[in-house]
């Protein structure tokens, strides 16, 4: 049975010129057994009316506030409390403020304020409009509030311009909707390690390095909503930890190490973002050292590899590094994925613009084991997280079909 079987879907179309693509999209959800109700704001009128939807859904298509179809109901209520999933496809750069800041003012966005069903996105625009800080601001308030996006694709857009900004196709918007329905790691249990480590120097000087933590937590946050227990062990950031993970804040390398291998034996899945620090102070002094000597010599000694001791221990569970490089970037990473016995890699170059630490963006390349590869362009870290979770559930679906 198909999962859109008996679920109420409610379509928010908006004035995009994209929006005719939302009558193939209500017309596959509705032969897949979905009950499929459409809004229309004013804006998407102006480039489809309501006839198209009206003969697809075989429903009444709504468009105004005050509508009601049905006397003794109060529309938006009654649509907000019965539907499983609402879809706003093509969402313009203006409903995406709207939503980010619950604005009110029509049919479709007193809907999204007012239902507690799931909520999916697939924006269509100008590439500058989607590239604009405001927009993506307003994406990033949405997906941490658990909006799932289907992210525009690039192409020729209808102004002319190549770029970012065309709708994702129907396929891709089922299956998100799909997911959402019925999310893809359920039952699966994930490790992921995130942020710095900080060594001691003395009690108030540490060696660490620039990671934020934005790769790891985007990763977490992302499992968590494609239905996986996720356990965060997290070196010192400034982000709050992903609603629903269990996170266990760290400190050292040898603190992350103790913390990952307390959980080991029970994870499906290891996720390793964290950037640890290869080495320790040989000796932390005692309170803060004064200045007055002309130099200071720390002798630094190796800290365990968290990954490779993981990877030498490694019974069923999916192994999956970074490697954030500088220089030789494949070559490395497949170094790094065969000498900890990992079943994927994701080779970050950290020397380009936009990528690797502190940054929102990320362009990355998956290696997988057989050393197949899969470069990825410059894209948000949750889009990252995205690619990375799809490689994992490919593994473990091939790891449960080989045990037969
Ligand atoms: O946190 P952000 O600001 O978002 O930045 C993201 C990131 C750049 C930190 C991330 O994308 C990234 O590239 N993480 C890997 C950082 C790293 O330490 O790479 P590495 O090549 O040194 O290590 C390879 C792998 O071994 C990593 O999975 C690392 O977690 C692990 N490792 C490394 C050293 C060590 N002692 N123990 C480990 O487990």
């Amino acid at each position: 049975m198909s999962v859109f079987e008996g679920k109420h879907i409610l379509l928010g179309v908006t004035g995009s010129i994209a929006a005719y693509k939302a009558a193939d999209i209500a017309s596959k959800l509705t032969q897949a057994g979905a009950e499929v109700d459409v809004v229309l704001t004013e804006h998407a009128r102006r480039f489809i009316t309501e006839v198209t939807f009206r003969a697809i859904t075989r429903r009444p298509v709504l468009i105004d506030l005050f509508d009601e179809p049905e006397e003794r109901q109060i529309a938006h209520i009654h649509l907000a409390k019965r539907a499983d999933v609402l879809l706003i496809a093509p969402a313009t750069a203006n409903i995406l403020a709207k939503l980010a800041y619950g604005i009110a003012d029509d049919l479709l966005t007193t809907l999204a304020l007012a239902t507690q069903a799931k909520l999916v996105i697939a924006p269509a625009m100008n590439t500058v409009m989607w590239q604009n800080p405001a927009t993506q601001q307003n994406v990033r308030i949405l997906e941490a509030r658990g909006a799932r996006f289907v992210y525009p694709v690039e192409g020729m857009l209808a102004c002319g311009d190549v770029g970012a900004g065309k709708l994702a196709d129907t396929p891709t918007i089922l299956q998100a909707i799909e997911e959402v329905l019925n999310p893809p790691l359920r039952g699966v249990r994930l490790l992921v390690t995130a942020g710095p480590t900080e060594e001691p120097i003395d009690a108030v000087r540490h060696i660490s390095n620039p990671s934020s933590g934005k790769m790891g937590y985007a990763i977490a946050d992302e499992a968590l909503r494609q239905g996986a227990e996720v356990t965060l062990v997290t070196g010192p950031t400034l982000l709050a930890p992903p609603a629903g993970a269990k996170t266990v804040p760290v400190r050292t390398a040898q603190q992350m190490l103790d913390a990952c291998l307390q959980v080991y034996d029970a994870v499906d899945v290891v996720i390793a973002t964290a950037a640890v620090s290869d080495y320790r102070p040989a000796e932390v002094w005692q309170g803060k050292r004064k200045k007055g000597e002309p130099e200071w010599t720390i002798r630094l000694v190796p800290n365990p590899d968290i990954l490779r001791t993981l990877g030498e221990r490694k019974g069923k569970q999916i192994l999956v590094g970074f490697a954030a490089e500088t220089q030789e970037l494949l070559q490395n990473a497949q170094q790094k994925l065969r000498e900890k016995n990992l079943d994927l890699i994701v080779a970050n170059d950290v020397s380009q613009e936009g990528a690797g630490f502190r940054a929102d963006t990320n362009r990355v390349t998956l290696l997988w084991a057989d050393s197949t590869q899969k470069p990825l362009p410059l894209m948000s870290k949750r889009e990252v997280a995205q690619y990375v979770l799809q490689a994992v559930r490919d593994l473990l679906r091939a790891r449960s079909s080989s045990e037969g």
